[in-house]
């Protein structure tokens, strides 16, 4: 059951209004990417930590090494064709599995990832870390038009974990397909496989505006004392 990891870190953070790329800000003394390799490199199970980089990027070779397993590949235009070329990076000796992690969530919870790791390989299928929708939602643009019911509904999370193979033909045939693929589990869904989700805690954010990055100080602060 071998897995490696694929952590998509070529965006440029448009929506957080910095210069550098978001996922190069510093919080509790970190960048926000060191933080995250740092979480992944506390999984012995990771054969390798491949990370989607822009060409373009000159800060990721300035930061310190975290683990002798993380591997710079070329980040895509989209966020999942950032993901396929790590998966094509990947190519010559496929890993059976694939855990992909967005560099931008820096909080996730180790015993959450290892609860997904053993739920996905015990059933023998792909699944991901969602938290149930606590909010009321609405549907609408200027005026509510409706409240969608939430029993149902789930935030995707990551990371997400899908066998190699499954996931490159999906997103494959999502991308020629012109199919929106916001995370994996959209390109798994639109093959008609099964997507298991597995609670995580809501903590997990993705760090997108500049509202969240106090938040997220705050809680890398509190997860290292
Ligand atoms: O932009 P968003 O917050 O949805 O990005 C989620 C993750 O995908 C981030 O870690 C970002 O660096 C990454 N990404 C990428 N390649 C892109 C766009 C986003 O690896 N072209």
């Amino acid at each position: 059951n071998s897995i490696a990891a694929i952590v998509p870190a070529a965006g440029v953070g448009s929506r957080m209004q910095h210069n550098a790329p978001k996922q190069y800000i510093k919080l509790a003394g970190k960048t926000i990417l060191e933080h995250t390799l740092a979480k992944l490199s506390q999984l012995p199970q990771l054969s390798r930590i491949v990370v989607a980089i822009s060409d373009t990027d000159p800060y990721f070779d300035e930061l310190p090494q975290i683990d002798s397993r993380v591997i710079r590949a070329s980040g895509g235009k989209e966020r999942a064709d950032s993901v396929l070329n790590s998966l094509f990076f990947l190519e010559a000796n496929p890993p059976q599995w694939v855990l992909v992690h967005d560099a931008a969530r820096p909080l996730v919870n180790i015993d959450d990832i290892n609860t997904l790791i053993n739920e996905c390989i015990k059933a023998n299928e792909g699944g991901i870390l969602a938290s149930k929708v606590k909010d009321t939602i609405k549907r609408g643009h200027t005026y509510s038009e409706q409240t969608v019911p939430r029993d149902d509904l789930w935030q995707a999370l990551t990371p997400q974990l899908f066998k190699y193979d499954e996931l490159k033909s999906a997103l494959q045939n999502a991308l020629v397909n012109g199919v929106t693929i916001t995370d994996e589990a959209s390109a798994i869904e639109w093959a008609n496989k099964p997507v298991k989700l597995i609670a995580g805690r809501s903590d997990n954010i993705k760090i997108t505006t500049p509202e969240d990055l106090d938040l997220a100080g705050f809680l890398l602060n509190k997860q290292q004392n």
